[in-house]
């Protein structure tokens, strides 16, 4: 008799990992490594100095944030699209369902210490938040990304994550202000942002922004530490999941949208979430 015909022996469902990705927000997968060729190794020893940005990035078309010799540049070029290939393999793997509505948007190569002074409290991720960019405007789309820790010395890449997004939405909302009249039309008219800024971005924002700048929060959130180890891979949704990167050099990243719909439980996501929090359509 074969296993599968044992009662109560059932394959898992396809979306065992989906639920339990969109649930607990991160994943760890420490036995799927991301390796780099001996080539590939040499673009972690590249002068920091030359990196413009807090990473080098790729988002399909050019890299930026990199001041090097164009040799350079298109072997950053080639590792971002190879990561980004298994990056999306990876998700697919734990998430079949997500397969044909992931948007890839930009991959990084993060060769800096997480634990160095950011340019300025709001870019500081040192500091517990959820994800938004200011400029990239989601719409209510899930941000997930893929991370590697490529770290050559076995250094792991610290972290701490805190409570469940409802729980963190809830402290903040009473103090986040609504988008003003007209205010979408002009920031996308000026250029600031690409596409419309929704009442849901301007939300998720203000989530980012006031965590980040509540000090007494960041001191007294009931946080868990992690410490990704080197060769260990992890999937995040981090519009949910409450994160700080404290430390640890040399990781790759990989960012991929994903409508709501696509999830196999999409009251977890965000925009559901604020929704109901609020009472209100946002997107
Ligand atoms: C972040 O998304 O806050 C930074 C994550 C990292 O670089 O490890
Ligand atoms: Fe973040």
């Amino acid at each position: 008799m074969s296993s599968s015909s044992i009662k109560g022996a059932a394959a898992p469902s396809p979306d065992f990992q989906a639920l339990r990705l969109e649930a607990e927000s991160l994943v760890r997968l420490p036995d799927r490594p991301f390796r780099l060729s001996p080539e590939e190794s040499r673009l972690l020893f590249l002068d920091t100095r030359q990196l413009r940005a807090k990473s080098a990035s790729f988002d399909g078309r050019e890299v930026r944030g990199v001041v090097a010799p164009q040799a350079v540049v298109t072997d950053i070029e080639s590792l971002l699209r190879r990561f980004g290939d298994w990056a999306r393999a990876t998700v697919v793997d734990l998430a079949p369902r997500y397969v044909d509505a992931l948007e890839a948007g930009r991959a990084s190569l993060r060769l800096r210490d997480a634990a160095d002074a950011p340019l300025s409290a709001r870019k500081d991720d040192r500091r517990l938040h959820v994800d938004a960019f200011a400029s990239q405007p989601t719409g209510g789309r899930r941000i997930l990304r893929v991370f590697a820790n490529i770290n050559p010395w076995g250094e792991p890449r610290l972290w701490r994550v805190a409570e469940p997004f409802e729980v963190h939405a809830r402290r903040f909302l009473p103090r986040l202000r609504d988008l003003w009249p007209g205010e979408s039309q002009i920031l996308n008219a000026l250029g600031l942002t690409r596409g419309r800024r929704t009442r849901y971005d301007a939300l998720m924002l203000g989530l980012h922004d006031a965590a980040k700048g509540d000090l007494d929060y960041q001191r007294e959130a009931n946080a868990t530490d992690i410490a990704f180890a080197a060769g260990e891979s992890w999937v995040v949704f981090t519009d949910s999941a409450v994160h700080a990167a404290l430390k640890g050099r040399f990781a790759l990243e990989q960012t991929f949208y994903l409508p709501v719909e696509a999830m196999a439980a999409p009251g977890a996501a965000p925009l559901r979430v604020l929704e109901r929090l609020t009472g209100r359509m946002l997107s």
